[in-house]
């Protein structure tokens, strides 16, 4: 079960050198966390394992980046993604995560590994304003259109800057 949480605005900061790790199965149940993970998103251990990962989803990151997310990782890749979390009261904390698949000894995808560290401020506030532009373009077209709408808004931008969405995101 999904508790209703209310977000605040209060900000939860990572520390230089920090590293906050997870381990999801192929569904997106956590199976794994750190130390760091439970401190910055205030739940406990048995809390976490076994919920799906959008336990920490804050209302305002746009679904494009996720949609943009599963489909780079179940095709076996990774993907670098700034991501707005809420913790367990409602704080929020910015994290740079680098997303990637899990093979097992056959080649198969048996889960998927997140590794977040402290993200650079300039950047945090750049993607505030291209993730706010993506939700806003989500709510305006509804549900059905979501997910085309702001990644198609996404897209235009990374063509206006003639750059890949990697490449975008590793210059940040
Ligand atoms: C390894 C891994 C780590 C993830 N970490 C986060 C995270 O820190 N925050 C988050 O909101 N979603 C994270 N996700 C994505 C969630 O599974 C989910 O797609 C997202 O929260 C959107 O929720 P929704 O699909 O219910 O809309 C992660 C997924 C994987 C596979």
């Amino acid at each position: 079960m999904k508790r209703k949480i209310t977000p605040i605005n209060h900000e939860r900061v990572l520390k230089e050198g920090d590293f906050v790790v997870s381990k999801t199965d192929t569904k997106g149940r956590i199976t794994y966390c750190n130390e760091i993970f439970l401190e910055l998103s205030g739940y406990q251990e048995k809390e976490l394992l076994g919920a799906q990962h959008n336990i920490i989803r804050h209302p305002d990151m746009p679904r494009g980046v996720f949609y943009f997310l599963w489909q780079t990782i179940a095709q076996g890749n990774e993907c670098f993604a700034y991501v707005k979390n809420m913790a367990k009261d409602g704080s929020y904390y910015w994290v740079f995560a680098n997303v990637t698949p899990d093979f097992d000894e056959r080649g198969q995808i048996n889960g998927y590994f997140s590794v977040r560290r402290r993200p650079k401020k300039e950047a945090v506030a750049l993607m505030t304003d291209i993730y706010a532009a993506m939700l806003a373009e989500e709510k305006r077209v509804g549900t059905k259109d979501a997910i085309n709408a702001s990644l198609g808004l996404l897209t235009s931008k990374l063509d206006e800057l003639n750059t890949s969405y990697e490449e975008f995101i590793l210059s940040l």
